[in-house]
């Protein structure tokens, strides 16, 4: 009982270190010796260590992981982007890491849309689906998209952050990816824009705009305005899973809606009088 409280502890401690992005934590040989010896009283009192935090990460050792994107520059854009999936499935800089989970969620829609959006990393329902923006926030999205016209299969969604990011004891609960697990991951989000071209990319969320701007901050600061990524203009917005945690707060869907506006008018989107008028006919 004692050992697993300290082993609770532990894993309490780490967690908590883990929310507030710290990444990793140097242990003197002292620290080693109390773990080790944590480690084999709970062996030896018939409990089953605690699972480390990294038990769903990428092997480390899974054989002949690309480190280097090769980026096909011929082939049509749909045969381009299966080069790119194939590649992400063992890419090594991220199974490196240790903190991402094995399965790779690539992402989904039309090669040849005009409309990128981009969010931060796949969640427990995009893994078990294998696609980008199929849970709570996904569902979101897609009304928030029907709105302005549009059904997925005519945009491009995408993750800056390919897997799903490992948590200890993870069960459906999700972390934002760190700034090392986008780093390794923006080869792909790089290679996506520079393949789809679109017209317009929607950062979705202050991480998406950290992994695609190199912006900090608060979503506020950033949107309203138009950025550049790679010569295409990129509209900031609040990410979809923000407005489901504040339903009572209309600013922030008020302020989405504008985005999609802005974003609507450069692409010379029809918008209708509905459409205009959707926010005002939402919070009467
Ligand atoms: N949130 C994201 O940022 N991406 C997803 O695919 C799902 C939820």
């Amino acid at each position: 009982m004692r050992v697993s409280r300290a082993v609770d502890a532990v894993i309490e401690f780490l967690e908590a270190e883990q929310a507030r992005g710290v990444t990793h934590v140097l242990l003197d040989e002292e620290a080693r010796e109390g773990l080790r010896n944590l480690y084999r009283a709970a062996a030896k009192g018939g409990r089953k260590p605690a699972t480390p935090a990294v038990s769903h990460a990428v092997p480390q050792t899974a054989p002949a992981a690309p480190t280097v994107l090769s980026v096909p520059g011929d082939g049509t854009k749909a045969t381009r982007l299966a080069a790119l999936h194939e590649q992400a499935q063992h890419w090594q800089p991220a199974q490196a890491l240790g903190t991402l989970r094995e399965t790779m969620v690539f992402a989904t829609g039309n090669p040849d849309a005009k409309l990128m959006l981009v969010g931060e990393a796949p969640g427990y329902e995009e893994e078990r689906k294998r696609e980008p923006f199929v849970g709570p926030a996904g569902q979101k999205l897609t009304r928030i998209l029907q709105t302005m016209g549009l059904s997925r299969d005519e945009v491009y969604l995408s993750n800056i952050v390919k897997f799903r990011p490992a948590m200890a004891r993870q069960a459906t609960n999700n972390r934002k990816p760190s700034p090392e697990e986008m780093a390794a991951c923006l080869p792909f989000i790089r290679a996506e824009v520079d393949i789809v071209r679109p017209a317009c990319i929607v950062a979705l969320g202050g991480t998406a705009a950290e992994g695609l701007l190199g912006l900090t901050g608060q979503v506020g600061s950033m949107r309203g305005s138009w950025h550049e990524f790679a010569g295409i203009p990129v509209r900031v917005t609040y990410h979809p899973s923000y407005l489901l945690h504040s339903e009572r707060d209309l600013t922030p869907k008020r302020q989405l809606w504008e985005d999609m506006l802005a974003v609507m008018e450069r692409l010379e989107m029809p918008i209708s009088e509905k459409q205009r008028g959707f926010f005002q006919s939402q919070s009467r």
